[in-house]
């Protein structure tokens, strides 16, 4: 861990507080800061009694459950004993309580091609869907891996998996043919999703080629369903390729969805942590589904007539949480785009807005940055009015981009909900209740009911208002995830052993004199690039990988866009360092994990700069990396030893 817990305490003075308007509150599910805590307190006494009157009322249960909460800690078990399904609760519910012609997703694709899906034609797609998975051979239990474009067939394949119990793992379709194979080879994946390319500003992704080569080292997946979505020429293996469309025309449409039991594993989705091996993270049926379906309804204050849109792609777990599972269950009108913001312009997102009337607009820090460095014009031509609320999550919001987001998009009418979660943690964490909690630009604000977290030292004991220390959560919940596929041991290791009986997150955070929560970064070795988590250690051991590297380091440094950039330090095995090696070594991290891990900067050194103990020092190297150490010349080898000598004592 590179900081002491503790030694945190922050300067940063924010004091400007934005309560939501009477009207917003009068009209919304919590309308009052004593309403929120009444409902804190009530659930804050006794968890296990409140997740349970809220279980029966909001599920649909083959078979009831018959205890609330088994605790064996570190291993919950939530409503034992019950039979659910997600597929059921987000559409047959749906459909048999007379919703069937609601609209569930609205879609656009990059080009500007458009469907909208009731949850009637949803819930027979995804019928469809998992009578073809099932002509397959898969079973409950088996795992799929999911690799494709912002679809609709995408939440099709997620449902479809859900309604058989079958596990999905759904690859965010920038990963590389490796980084795929090694999560295939992980979760002994049967088979793959995926389509012939997906667009991107333009240009087609050739994802199917992509899995080929990912295929030629998985050598569990015995089928790749392909979905036809650009018209790309693809190679193809007969046999072991299937066309979706022609799966879903023989395709039975009778499938009832299989009663599974509340812990059933729904989904495994692969996080970076402090080693170079990403974590498979294990989310169950019933907990991960009511988490995900309430604190949609609470956060974005949902109303029936809303029109949502969460910008997250599906490979990540705000697409899993509040594009799918969280928003549908809800009976919501869904959003989804399929490309980038700035496809055929930088007025994308803001013209989709204006067009479908969006009310509810759910988005990243990086990419409120990247907007306020396109220009207000091309947000001040569009008719933002639908709007009334607005969502952020991924990493810190600086207060600046705040206040951009506050006037330019929320015209300064929209509470702004600063979503602070995890993929771990399976929904939203701590978050305003918008017509309830007054936000304080770059505070996530407060827990959500039920939700009890901590700020401890290295000790486990809390710190006072103020001090920076670990943030932890003191009871257990719905939505946490169940351990890490096929890996207990790194399970207890990384959350449960530095605070027992607590869950350890990861960050350092702060609490103030109001009770709210200030999220001060990692507590490890975990880079925050544009709202996604990368391991330094996973590109360090990308870049050893290749021939010309000896040793290799990686650290964070500061970026106007991404939040995080990805500088390297690498010593080479022999010879001279060149421009042609540097772009090499960017396109083999590249290869190896995928473009969103590629390093912004490289830079050569004869010899990494250790201390005594053998340990890099990366606290140098940051500084060396953010521009605060000067070491002159960077086209040549560099030299830290001088630099290394005077720190050694504060590594
Ligand atoms: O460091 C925190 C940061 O993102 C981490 C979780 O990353 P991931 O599992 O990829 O999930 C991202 C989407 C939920 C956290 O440990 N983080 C996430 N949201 C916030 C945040 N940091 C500050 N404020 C947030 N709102």
């Amino acid at each position: 861990m590179s900081e002491p817990a503790g030694q945190l305490d922050t300067v940063m003075q924010e004091s400007r507080l934005f309560p939501p308007s009477a009207e917003f509150s009068a009209q919304s599910r919590i309308k009052s800061l004593s309403e929120y805590e009444a409902l804190w307190n009530k659930a804050a006494a006794d968890p296990s009694a409140f997740w349970e009157e809220l279980a029966k009322n909001e599920l649909h249960w083959f078979t009831p459950f018959t205890e609330t909460l088994r605790w064996n800690e570190p291993y919950a078990e939530w409503f034992v004993g019950g039979k659910t399904n997600a597929s059921y609760n987000c559409l047959d519910k749906h459909v048999a309580e007379g919703r069937g012609d609601q609209t569930a997703i609205i879609w656009e694709g990059e080009p500007g091609d458009q469907k909208k899906l009731t949850y009637a034609e949803l819930l027979a797609k995804v019928c469809k869907c998992a009578s073809a998975l099932k002509s397959l051979g898969i079973q409950q239990g088996d795992v799929v891996s999911i690799y494709m474009p912002m679809t609709p067939e995408l939440a099709i394949a997620m449902l479809a998996c859900a309604r058989i119990g079958a596990i999905h793992s759904v690859i965010f379709a920038g990963f590389s043919a490796e980084a795929i194979a090694e999560r295939n080879n992980d979760a002994k994946a049967k088979l793959i999703i995926t389509a012939d390319a997906s667009w991107r500003r333009g240009k087609a992704l050739p994802l199917k080629h992509t899995v080929d080569e990912a295929l030629k080292k998985s050598p569990t997946v015995k089928h790749c369903i392909v979905l036809d979505r650009v018209n790309e020429a693809v190679h193809w293996t007969p046999g072991r390729d299937h066309w979706w469309h022609d799966l879903m025309r023989q395709a039975s449409a009778e499938c009832p969805a299989t009663p599974l039991d509340s812990e059933a594993p729904l989904f495994i989705l692969y996080t970076s942590g402090s080693t170079g091996k990403p974590k498979g993270i294990k989310h169950s049926t019933a907990g991960y589904n009511l988490y995900a379906k309430k604190t949609f309804e609470w956060v974005f204050d949902h109303r029936a007539e809303d029109i949502y849109w969460c910008t997250a792609d599906c490979g990540w777990i705000t697409g899993h949480s509040y594009v799918v599972y969280g928003p549908l269950s809800a009976g919501a009108t869904v959003l989804m785009y399929e490309g980038a913001p700035n496809a055929p312009q930088e007025d994308r997102f803001w013209d989709i807005i204006e067009r479908h009337k969006v009310t509810v607009f759910y988005t990243a820090p990086t990419a409120i940055r990247a907007f306020i460095k396109w220009g207000d014009h091309h947000v001040t031509k569009h008719d933002l009015s639908s709007l009334r609320l607005l969502g952020s999550v991924g990493e810190g919001i600086n207060p600046e981009a705040w206040m951009w987001y506050h006037r330019l998009i929320g015209g300064e009418r929209c509470p702004i909900v600063d979503t602070w979660w995890q993929t771990e943690t399976g929904g939203i964490m701590m978050s305003p209740l918008p017509g309830a909690i007054a936000t304080k630009p770059g505070s996530c604000t407060k827990p959500l009911p039920g939700i009890i977290p901590q700020i401890v030292d290295a000790s486990g004991k809390e710190v006072d208002a103020h001090h920076g220390g670990w943030l932890v959560m003191a009871h257990p919940w719905p939505g946490m995830l169940r351990g890490i596929w096929g890996d207990d041991e790194r399970y207890r290791e990384v959350y449960w052993s530095k605070t027992p009986g607590k869950y350890l997150a990861g960050d350092n955070a702060r609490r103030d004199a109001d009770g709210y929560y200030w999220i001060m970064g990692r507590i490890d070795d975990v880079l925050n690039v544009s709202g996604h988590r990368l391991s330094t250690i996973e590109i360090e051991s990308a870049l050893v990988s290749h021939p010309a590297v000896a040793e290799a380091a990686a650290v964070g440094r500061p970026d106007d866009l991404k939040g995080e950039a990805v500088a390297v330090f690498v010593t080479l095995k022999s010879g001279q360092p060149n421009e042609a090696l540097r772009k090499e070594l960017v396109q083999h991290v590249r290869k190896q994990i995928g473009a969103l891990a590629q390093p912004d900067d490289v830079r050569f050194t004869g010899s990494l700069p250790k201390t005594r103990s053998g340990k890099i020092m990366r606290r140098l190297l940051r500084d060396i990396a953010a521009g605060k150490e000067s070491v002159g010349d960077t086209t040549t080898l560099e030299d830290y030893s001088v630099l290394a000598s005077l720190r050694q004592d504060e590594e």
